[in-house]
């Protein structure tokens, strides 16, 4: 079942030249930073009332998230929305039935030990969509 809004995701090619947008100028504080290796991404969590803002910055130029930003001209943007889960795999079932196209079968690591997975663009009205389990 989904419960909130988990994060949003905005992909950025330097957390160090965005974080101080987020920290200072929006006043939300510091930042949890993590690597999450298997997403080839360095990820800054800013928490919103419970939701966060998820800073991604590709460390690999195979990254998906340097591709989103190569195929927006080189800048950052929106890059998805995650829904809070508790059970992601059932939630990806679901969606499937429902005829979503997935990018994940089954959930995979996310930041801040969380079982993530994705719906893809294609079938989701163009938002790239993820499930996030904790
Ligand atoms: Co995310």
């Amino acid at each position: 079942m989904i419960t909130q809004i988990d994060h949003i995701g905005i992909a950025v090619t330097s957390l160090e030249a965005t974080i101080p947008h987020y920290r200072d100028a929006l006043g939300l504080g510091e930042p949890h930073i993590e690597e999450v290796a298997t997403q080839k991404v360095r990820v800054a969590m800013f928490d919103v009332g419970g939701v966060h803002i998820e800073l991604l910055e590709p460390t690999s130029p195979d990254s998906p998230i340097a591709k989103a930003i190569e195929k927006n001209g080189g800048r950052g943007l929106i890059h998805h929305i995650a829904f809070k889960t508790d059970d992601a795999a059932a939630q990806l079932t679901q969606a499937k039935n429902a005829g979503c196209a997935l990018i994940n079968e089954t959930p995979v690591p996310g930041a801040h030990n969380t079982q993530v997975g994705f719906l893809h663009p294609k079938s989701t009205f163009g938002v790239l969509t993820e499930f996030c389990q904790h």
